[in-house]
Protein backbone atom coordinates (compact mmCIF):
# COMPACT_ATOMS: atom_id res chain seq x y z
CA UNK A 1 0.00 0.00 0.00
CA UNK A 2 1.14 3.84 -0.80
CA UNK A 3 -0.50 6.73 0.56
CA UNK A 4 -2.95 8.08 -1.63
CA UNK A 5 -1.23 11.65 -1.87
CA UNK A 6 2.88 11.92 -1.29
CA UNK A 7 4.36 15.65 -1.95
CA UNK A 8 8.00 15.63 -1.38
CA UNK A 9 10.16 18.51 -0.76
CA UNK A 10 13.72 18.70 -0.88
CA UNK A 11 16.55 21.35 -0.65
CA UNK A 12 19.59 22.01 0.97
CA UNK A 13 20.28 23.32 4.67
CA UNK A 14 18.33 25.81 6.17
CA UNK A 15 16.40 26.55 2.90
CA UNK A 16 13.32 26.48 4.98
CA UNK A 17 11.87 23.18 3.96
CA UNK A 18 11.03 21.75 7.39
CA UNK A 19 8.65 24.45 8.14
CA UNK A 20 7.05 25.22 4.78
CA UNK A 21 6.35 20.79 5.05
CA UNK A 22 5.18 21.25 8.25
CA UNK A 23 2.90 24.10 7.00
CA UNK A 24 2.06 22.37 4.51
CA UNK A 25 0.99 19.20 5.71
CA UNK A 26 -1.21 20.95 8.04
CA UNK A 27 -3.37 22.60 5.28
CA UNK A 28 -3.82 19.69 3.94
CA UNK A 29 -4.68 17.58 6.51
CA UNK A 30 -1.13 15.08 5.71
CA UNK A 31 0.97 13.45 8.35
CA UNK A 32 4.54 15.10 7.70
CA UNK A 33 7.96 13.25 7.78
CA UNK A 34 11.04 15.07 9.08
CA UNK A 35 13.99 12.23 7.28
CA UNK A 36 16.40 14.62 8.43
CA UNK A 37 15.48 13.50 11.93
CA UNK A 38 16.08 9.78 11.19
CA UNK A 39 19.51 10.23 10.11
CA UNK A 40 20.11 12.82 12.77
CA UNK A 41 18.45 9.74 15.32
CA UNK A 42 21.22 7.09 13.81
CA UNK A 43 24.04 9.63 14.59
CA UNK A 44 23.56 9.98 18.18
CA UNK A 45 22.71 6.62 18.35
CA UNK A 46 26.17 6.00 17.19
CA UNK A 47 27.72 8.92 18.92
CA UNK A 48 26.28 7.61 22.12
CA UNK A 49 27.50 3.97 21.46
CA UNK A 50 30.33 5.98 20.84
CA UNK A 51 31.48 4.14 17.53
CA UNK A 52 34.16 5.26 15.01
CA UNK A 53 31.80 7.18 12.42
CA UNK A 54 34.15 5.91 9.61
CA UNK A 55 33.18 2.43 10.33
CA UNK A 56 30.20 1.60 7.66
CA UNK A 57 29.50 -1.99 9.16
CA UNK A 58 29.12 -1.02 12.88
CA UNK A 59 26.73 2.14 11.77
CA UNK A 60 24.93 -0.56 9.88
CA UNK A 61 24.84 -2.70 12.80
CA UNK A 62 23.50 0.37 14.85
CA UNK A 63 20.68 0.84 12.29
CA UNK A 64 19.78 -2.22 12.34
CA UNK A 65 20.21 -3.30 15.83
CA UNK A 66 18.68 0.47 17.90
CA UNK A 67 15.11 0.56 17.74
CA UNK A 68 14.10 3.87 16.17
CA UNK A 69 10.21 4.96 17.27
CA UNK A 70 9.35 8.00 15.01
CA UNK A 71 5.92 9.90 15.72
CA UNK A 72 4.42 13.23 15.16
CA UNK A 73 3.30 15.49 18.05
CA UNK A 74 1.97 18.65 18.10
CA UNK A 75 3.75 19.14 14.61
CA UNK A 76 7.08 18.40 15.80
CA UNK A 77 8.59 14.95 15.23
CA UNK A 78 9.44 13.19 18.19
CA UNK A 79 12.34 10.40 18.16
CA UNK A 80 12.61 7.77 20.42
CA UNK A 81 15.51 5.73 20.64
CA UNK A 82 15.78 2.68 22.32
CA UNK A 83 12.59 3.54 23.96
CA UNK A 84 13.75 7.05 25.14
CA UNK A 85 13.23 10.37 23.39
CA UNK A 86 15.72 11.64 21.92
CA UNK A 87 14.09 14.51 20.17
CA UNK A 88 15.76 17.15 22.03
CA UNK A 89 19.39 16.39 21.53
CA UNK A 90 18.95 15.95 17.83
CA UNK A 91 19.34 19.07 16.81
CA UNK A 92 22.80 19.50 18.67
CA UNK A 93 25.76 21.52 16.73
CA UNK A 94 27.53 18.14 17.43
CA UNK A 95 24.90 15.73 15.85
CA UNK A 96 23.94 18.44 12.81
CA UNK A 97 28.28 18.11 12.29
CA UNK A 98 28.80 14.08 12.17
CA UNK A 99 24.97 13.15 10.56
CA UNK A 100 27.20 13.51 7.03
CA UNK A 101 28.93 10.58 7.96
CA UNK A 102 25.76 8.75 8.22
CA UNK A 103 24.43 10.24 5.13
CA UNK A 104 26.72 8.66 3.39
CA UNK A 105 26.80 5.28 4.04
CA UNK A 106 24.51 3.28 1.42
CA UNK A 107 23.47 0.17 3.55
CA UNK A 108 22.27 2.76 6.31
CA UNK A 109 20.51 5.23 3.49
CA UNK A 110 18.37 1.91 2.07
CA UNK A 111 17.49 1.27 5.74
CA UNK A 112 16.40 4.82 5.98
CA UNK A 113 14.59 4.99 2.76
CA UNK A 114 12.51 1.50 3.23
CA UNK A 115 11.49 3.17 6.86
CA UNK A 116 10.56 6.24 4.99
CA UNK A 117 8.50 4.01 2.59
CA UNK A 118 6.87 2.39 5.46
CA UNK A 119 5.25 5.75 6.78
CA UNK A 120 3.85 6.82 3.83
CA UNK A 121 2.61 3.31 3.39
CA UNK A 122 0.85 3.77 6.89
CA UNK A 123 -0.68 7.34 6.38
CA UNK A 124 -3.05 8.52 3.80
CA UNK A 125 -1.81 11.77 2.65
CA UNK A 126 2.23 13.04 3.59
CA UNK A 127 4.00 15.92 3.00
CA UNK A 128 7.85 14.32 3.51
CA UNK A 129 11.36 16.84 3.19
CA UNK A 130 14.99 15.85 3.05
CA UNK A 131 17.44 15.91 0.00
CA UNK A 132 16.33 12.56 -1.47
CA UNK A 133 12.69 11.93 -1.19
CA UNK A 134 11.80 12.83 -5.12
CA UNK A 135 14.67 11.48 -6.73
CA UNK A 136 15.19 8.56 -4.83
CA UNK A 137 12.63 7.16 -1.90
CA UNK A 138 9.38 8.13 -3.86
CA UNK A 139 10.30 8.62 -7.57
CA UNK A 140 6.65 8.59 -8.28
CA UNK A 141 5.19 10.58 -5.87
CA UNK A 142 2.22 13.56 -6.96
CA UNK A 143 3.97 16.65 -6.40
CA UNK A 144 7.97 17.26 -6.34
CA UNK A 145 9.32 20.20 -5.08
CA UNK A 146 12.92 21.59 -4.12
CA UNK A 147 13.65 24.61 -2.46
CA UNK A 148 16.86 27.04 -2.85
CA UNK A 149 17.70 29.96 -1.20
CA UNK A 150 21.01 32.06 -1.35
CA UNK A 151 23.53 30.71 1.04
CA UNK A 152 23.50 34.09 2.75
CA UNK A 153 20.08 34.10 3.16
CA UNK A 154 20.08 30.98 4.36
CA UNK A 155 22.46 31.68 7.42
CA UNK A 156 20.89 34.42 7.97
CA UNK A 157 17.63 32.30 9.11
CA UNK A 158 19.94 29.52 10.84
CA UNK A 159 20.95 32.14 12.72
CA UNK A 160 17.41 33.64 13.56
CA UNK A 161 16.68 29.69 14.44
CA UNK A 162 19.46 29.63 17.18
CA UNK A 163 18.94 33.13 18.83
CA UNK A 164 18.51 32.40 22.28
CA UNK A 165 20.22 29.34 22.33
CA UNK A 166 24.14 29.73 23.41
CA UNK A 167 25.58 28.02 20.97
CA UNK A 168 28.29 31.13 20.71
CA UNK A 169 28.63 31.05 16.82
CA UNK A 170 28.64 33.97 14.54
CA UNK A 171 26.77 34.36 11.08
CA UNK A 172 30.45 33.68 9.39
CA UNK A 173 31.02 30.27 11.49
CA UNK A 174 27.16 29.55 10.35
CA UNK A 175 27.52 30.65 6.89
CA UNK A 176 30.76 27.97 7.00
CA UNK A 177 29.02 25.06 8.54
CA UNK A 178 26.09 25.44 6.15
CA UNK A 179 28.42 25.72 3.17
CA UNK A 180 30.35 22.49 3.99
CA UNK A 181 26.82 20.86 4.62
CA UNK A 182 25.81 21.64 1.21
CA UNK A 183 29.60 20.75 -0.68
CA UNK A 184 29.20 17.40 1.46
CA UNK A 185 25.24 16.77 0.59
CA UNK A 186 25.98 17.29 -2.89
CA UNK A 187 28.91 15.08 -3.50
CA UNK A 188 28.11 12.27 -1.96
CA UNK A 189 27.77 8.99 -4.11
CA UNK A 190 24.47 7.85 -2.60
CA UNK A 191 20.89 9.99 -2.50
CA UNK A 192 22.76 13.44 -3.11
CA UNK A 193 21.17 16.86 -2.95
CA UNK A 194 19.89 17.54 -6.47
CA UNK A 195 16.47 18.59 -7.89
CA UNK A 196 14.37 15.49 -9.64
CA UNK A 197 14.10 15.89 -13.03
CA UNK A 198 10.39 16.69 -12.39
CA UNK A 199 10.41 18.39 -9.44
CA UNK A 200 9.09 22.09 -9.40
CA UNK A 201 12.30 24.73 -7.91
CA UNK A 202 11.18 27.57 -5.59
CA UNK A 203 13.70 29.61 -4.81
CA UNK A 204 12.69 31.16 -1.40
CA UNK A 205 15.62 33.94 -1.06
CA UNK A 206 12.36 36.82 -1.24
CA UNK A 207 9.82 34.59 0.40
CA UNK A 208 7.94 34.33 3.50
CA UNK A 209 7.05 31.53 4.98
CA UNK A 210 3.37 31.86 4.42
CA UNK A 211 4.15 33.21 0.63
CA UNK A 212 6.26 29.76 -0.02
CA UNK A 213 2.98 27.97 1.30
CA UNK A 214 0.57 29.57 -0.62
CA UNK A 215 2.87 28.79 -3.72
CA UNK A 216 3.55 24.99 -2.75
CA UNK A 217 -0.35 24.50 -1.96
CA UNK A 218 -0.93 26.64 -4.84
CA UNK A 219 0.78 23.87 -7.12
CA UNK A 220 -0.69 21.14 -5.38
CA UNK A 221 -4.18 22.56 -5.62
CA UNK A 222 -3.80 22.46 -9.49
CA UNK A 223 -2.19 19.02 -10.08
CA UNK A 224 -5.19 17.60 -7.54
CA UNK A 225 -7.20 18.88 -9.84
CA UNK A 226 -6.45 17.62 -13.12
CA UNK A 227 -6.08 14.17 -11.45
CA UNK A 228 -9.29 13.89 -10.40
O1 LIG B 1 17.54 18.32 7.09
P1 LIG B 1 18.49 18.10 8.26
O2 LIG B 1 19.42 19.25 8.50
O3 LIG B 1 17.78 17.73 9.52
O4 LIG B 1 19.37 16.85 7.82
C1 LIG B 1 20.33 16.25 8.68
C2 LIG B 1 21.37 15.48 7.88
O5 LIG B 1 20.82 14.35 7.24
C3 LIG B 1 22.08 16.28 6.80
O6 LIG B 1 23.47 16.07 6.97
C4 LIG B 1 21.63 15.70 5.49
C5 LIG B 1 21.12 14.34 5.84
N1 LIG B 1 19.91 13.95 5.13
C6 LIG B 1 20.05 13.14 4.02
O7 LIG B 1 21.17 12.80 3.64
N2 LIG B 1 18.94 12.74 3.35
C7 LIG B 1 17.71 13.10 3.75
N3 LIG B 1 16.63 12.67 3.09
C8 LIG B 1 17.56 13.95 4.87
C9 LIG B 1 18.69 14.37 5.54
Amino acid sequence: MMADLIITIDGPAASGKSTVARLLAQKLGASFLDTGAMYRAVTLAAMQAGVDLNDQEKLLDIAQTCKFQFSVEADKMIVCIDGIDATEHLRSPEVTANARYIAAAPKVREILVQMQRQFAADRQKIVTEGRDQGTVAFGDADVKFYLTADASERARRRQAELAGKDTGQTIEQIQKIIDERDKSDENRAVGPLKPAEDAIIVDTTNLSIEQVVEKLSGHVRGKCSKKN
